[in-house]
């Protein structure tokens, strides 16, 4: 236990609880605005999105939002990618002939989002885009088009709001920098 709180002390803080609700808004106003009046299915990637897609679907208004779920696997417990993918949960919903918005916590390489982009637009359907919360611009290997960015962060390895070190730290309701 004693080793858990130093761990988070060794964190410095980049994006507080309130600039997250904030910018949470603002996405939500940008996506209801975009689909008003459409049907809309919100696909999270877990693990690392599940506060960022609980959070944002509530903050679609006028919108006939839908919601599932993938789980893919790229990382292991280190902070570089594998560069493999690998899909741990599928969709559950179909996705021809539908709206599709895919709801990520950080894009990083990319390699993640290429895979995924390809994988479900092989699905046909209606429209698919990217909603992620975070950006780490300089690092992109496969150059990803996001509909929608929260922040352009420091290549720094972030935790926080949903996203862990070796599973580690997804509960804190802000996100830091881990190890500064
Ligand atoms: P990409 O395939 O390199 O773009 O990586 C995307 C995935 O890697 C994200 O969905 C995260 O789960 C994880 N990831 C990338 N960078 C970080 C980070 O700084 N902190 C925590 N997870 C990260
Ligand atoms: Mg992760």
């Amino acid at each position: 236990m004693a080793e858990q709180i130093s761990d988070y002390q060794a964190l410095s803080p980049l994006y507080t609880t309130e600039q997250l609700q904030s910018k949470v808004k603002e996405l939500g106003e940008a996506i209801s605005r975009d689909y008003a009046g459409e049907e809309l299915l919100l696909v999270s990637i877990l693990k690392g999105s599940f506060i960022f897609m609980a959070d944002l679907c509530r903050a679609i208004h006028g919108v006939k939002v839908a919601i599932d779920f993938m789980a893919v696997s790229s990382y292991g417990d280190k902070t570089q990618t594998s560069g493999v993918v690998r899909i741990v949960k599928d969709l559950s919903s179909t996705v021809k002939e539908r709206h599709v918005l895919i709801i990520e916590d950080i894009l990083d390489s990319g390699v993640t989002l290429r895979y995924l982009l390809k994988y479900i637009g092989a699905r046909g359907p209606l429209s698919l885009d990217v909603c992620t919360l975070l950006r780490k611009k300089d690092r992109q290997l496969a150059k990803i088009e996001a509909r929608y960015v929260g922040f352009d962060c420091p290549d720094q390895f972030i935790v926080g709001y949903g996203l862990d070190y070796a599973e580690q730290y997804r509960n804190l309701p802000y996100i830091g920098i881990l190890g500064k």
